[in-house]
């Protein structure tokens, strides 16, 4: 069991909870993520942890409120238990040695995972610009935080309700064009965003990582449900990654793979009365 000791609305759609897992916050790093089960007939989840407080011994994740599970973690209010609360699982980011400067871009829900990737290049003293993009501004969370973990932030909004209008592929071009200096860039957020971002690096030959967010099932490489392909090879995410060079995973696949369970999901949130 593990007792959620905070709770907090971000948006809408959006939740944060603090959990209380000493173990987990003593050994996690950024890129690795937790497992999690509300009671014993719940799915497990995976969630990055956006953050982890040692002294505290708490662990955060925020999710995206998009399915009936998701929906039900969301109810819950601090003072209540998860009965499982699984990790660090998966390998920490590696940051290779030499690294200059690095672009941490964030896509939405993703910019809670590229937060501490900033956060900690930022305490490490390794130049960081931030890109984090939301479809408006109802959607942005966290402004002064991503503030703090970073030497430049860019904001976008797809309306241009807020920040510069566009894509954070956009900025992330322009950034580029202008001589920003790269030479890594760390990508967080939709498929498509991550695809498109690694596209727009490789004509430039920056190495770029991404996160990636295929269904999971067990987190320890046993089951194959988060086989993905890179470069070719089959790799399972949950303990090969998550993190991958952008340049060689098959996007394809991934989004094909992730819309397996679509209509299971949507008859799950029509069980529950979640409309999506
Ligand atoms: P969204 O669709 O609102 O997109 C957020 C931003 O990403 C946009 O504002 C835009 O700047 C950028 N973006 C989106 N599509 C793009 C494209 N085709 N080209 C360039 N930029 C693009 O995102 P959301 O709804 O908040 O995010 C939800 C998605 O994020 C879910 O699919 C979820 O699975 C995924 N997610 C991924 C991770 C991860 O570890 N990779 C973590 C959390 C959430
Ligand atoms: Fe089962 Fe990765 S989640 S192999």
């Amino acid at each position: 069991m593990a007792k959620i000791v905070r709770r907090v609305s971000l948006n809408p759609i959006l939740t944060l909870l603090e959990v209380e897992a000493p173990r987990i916050a003593k050994k996690a790093l950024p890129g690795q993520f937790v497992i999690l089960r509300i009671d014993e007939r719940g799915e497990r989840i995976p969630l990055t942890i956006a953050e982890y407080n040692t002294a505290a011994g708490t662990a955060t994740v925020i999710f995206q409120t998009a399915g009936a599970t998701t929906a039900r973690l969301a109810e819950l209010e601090a003072g209540q238990d998860i009965l499982d609360f699984v990790g660090p699982l998966g390998k920490p980011t590696e940051i290779p040695e030499g690294t200059k400067k690095v672009c941490v871009v964030g896509g939405g829900v993703g910019c809670a995972i590229a937060y501490p990737q900033a956060k900690a290049l930022h305490a490490a003293g390794i130049p960081v610009d931030l890109i984090v993009g939301f479809r408006n501004k109802d959607a942005l969370f966290f402004e002064e935080e991503f503030k703090a973990a970073c030497d430049n932030l860019f904001i976008t909004t797809d309306d241009g309700g807020y920040g510069e209008h566009g894509l954070v592929t956009d900025v992330l071009k322009r950034e580029i064009n202008n001589g920003a200096g790269y030479d890594l860039v760390i990508a967080i957020g939709p498929v498509p965003m991550m695809k498109f971002t690694a596209l727009a690096t490789k004509e430039y030959g920056i190495k770029t990582l991404v996160s990636l967010n295929p269904i999971m099932v067990d987190g320890t490489g046993m089951c194959g449900g988060c086989r993905v392909t890179v470069g070719g090879e089959t790799k399972f995410a949950c303990v090969d990654g998550p993190d991958f060079d952008g340049h060689q995973v098959d996007f394809e696949e991934l989004t094909n793979r992730n819309a397996i369970y679509r209509e299971q999901e949507k008859h799950a949130c029509n069980l529950t009365g979640e409309v999506r």
